[in-house]
């Protein structure tokens, strides 16, 4: 037990001396929070960080937007992607650097961590808008959702063995035996990372709740739909599961609670639906592996 008490300790301690994420996030933060900001509110917020704006025009350039012009200037991209897409990139790339300090050697199981991350947010933006709600912060919320995981690993090192709790190897994660292991697990810990960074509080709790939607008291609805995302991204490599199965059969057993809170919230249960998402991230896959390279660039 004291064993798992220094652990714990270890843990707490990394999240509380973690460093701080660059201006730049808080700025974006205040500035896309106020709904009376202009776009040239935007762009002075962002404009000293150079490295921040090169990573933009990169990603406004990438295959992901797909945009039929060179997106050549700051205030362009603005335009084109919009106040969300910009707080998203920010947010987004700010946390996916704050962990560049892993060693190299672990490069491929950190790659596979981001993608899943990356096609978590994609899938969460997507069924966002496929059910009418404003998809805000879902992208981000997505790629982010399980930085507790990475935290994890800068304390404890080879003891969180990456490839059993960083890729969930072998079951689709490894949530509940973590916390038996540890004593604290990786939504708890992900989101303490987002307090101390200041993130909106609808962040911080789709995070900490990704893995048990029932335990948020408010704006569950969030968690809930990061859940299915995560489930979904997790699909993508273990298609195997489909076989012989309904899409419905296998979503509410590997989520047995998910469907009564669904239509507790009011959310239409439609598996048709449903697997029209995952068709479409299957799709959308195919950009998961340029995204080490647009966010950390
Ligand atoms: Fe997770
Ligand atoms: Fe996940």
């Amino acid at each position: 037990m004291d064993g798992q008490r220094d652990t714990e300790k270890m843990i707490w301690d990394l999240v509380d001396n973690f460093p701080s994420l660059p201006v730049v996030v808080t700025k974006v933060l205040e500035v896309t929070e106020d709904p009376d900001s202009s776009a040239q509110d935007l762009l002075q917020a962002i404009l000293p960080d150079q490295s921040m704006c090169i990573a933009i025009l990169k990603i406004a350039n990438s295959a992901l937007f797909g945009q039929p012009k060179k997106v050549s200037s700051i205030e362009r991209a603005i335009m084109v992607l919009g106040f969300n897409e910009i707080r998203s990139i920010v947010l987004g790339r700010a946390v996916v650097n704050s962990f560049s300090s892993i060693p190299a050697k672990h490069r491929y199981s950190v790659n596979c961590f981001w993608e899943h991350s990356f096609l978590c947010g994609l899938a969460a933006r997507n069924m966002a808008e496929g059910l009418g709600l404003q998809s805000g912060d879902f992208f981000v919320s997505g790629l982010i959702h399980d930085v507790g995981k990475l935290a994890m690993f800068l304390a404890l090192g080879d003891e969180y063995d990456p490839a059993k709790w960083m890729l969930g190897a072998g079951r689709l994660e490894n949530y509940g035996q973590e916390k038996k292991q540890f004593l604290v697990d990786h939504p708890l810990v992900g989101g303490k990372l987002l307090q101390k960074w200041d993130f909106p509080q609808s962040l911080i709790l789709a995070v900490a709740y990704h893995h048990n939607p029932e335990g948020c008291e408010k704006g569950r609805g969030y968690p809930l739909i990061l859940q299915v995302a995560d489930f979904y991204a997790h699909l993508i490599n273990h298609p195997h599961l489909l076989n012989g199965t309904s899409h419905e059969e296998l979503i509410c057993s590997f989520l047995p609670k998910l469907k009564e809170q669904w239509i507790e919230l009011n959310l239409p249960w439609d598996p048709f639906t449903m697997e029209t998402w995952y068709s479409w991230l299957k799709i959308e896959a195919r950009h998961g592996s340029q995204v080490m390279s647009l966010l950390t660039s």
